[in-house]
């Protein structure tokens, strides 16, 4: 089963754990993004208010995956606001009906809430129904054991 991954991060945290989650599926690995500057407070204040606004236009950097190789997609992204970022709900809405295989989420936060419900609000932006998802906190810690455990429950 052939795996891709494709992830956004504003300040690498969800970079890092999907650059793990990858090697360990010996999974092709792709960013997304809005283009955005959204660096620094100003940026991070900026992704504060653009939770609230209008999804804005996303593309994967560099060339796009070739959907048919993969039986198994997985969409990473960051936690603004409560619920899985805007660049990554805009990346379901618009990428998901070019998906081949079974799709799987990783959202990524600072608090150690599970945000099982917050990523169901992201379902309704995918044409695809997640088989499972992934709830990873960030804070202090580099996830190791979580990323494996989810893997192994893929490989099963
Ligand atoms: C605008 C904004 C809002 C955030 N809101 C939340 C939140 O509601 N709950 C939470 O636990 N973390 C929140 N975070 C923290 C990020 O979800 C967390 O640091 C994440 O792992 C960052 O991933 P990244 O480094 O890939 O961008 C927020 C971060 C930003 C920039």
């Amino acid at each position: 089963m052939k795996t891709v991954c494709l992830y956004y991060s504003r300040t690498g945290r969800t970079e890092s754990i999907m650059k793990k989650m990858a090697d360990m599926l010996d999974a092709d690995l792709f960013e997304y993004t809005d283009g955005k500057d959204r660096s620094g407070a100003k940026g991070y204040i900026g992704s504060c208010i653009d939770s609230y606004r209008k999804l804005p236009e996303v593309k994967i950097i560099g060339d796009e995956p070739d959907w048919d190789k993969y039986s198994r997609v997985i969409v990473a992204m960051p936690v603004w606001a409560e619920a899985p970022c805007v660049v990554g709900k805009a990346f379901l809405k618009q990428y998901s009906s070019r998906f081949r295989g079974e799709l799987h989420l990783v959202v990524t936060h600072m608090s150690k809430a599970d945000y099982g419900k917050a990523i169901a609000k992201a379902y309704g932006y995918s044409s695809v129904r997640p088989e499972s998802y992934l709830s990873l906190q960030t804070k202090n810690h580099d996830c190791g054991v979580e990323i494996r455990d989810f893997v192994r429950k893929l490989e099963k």
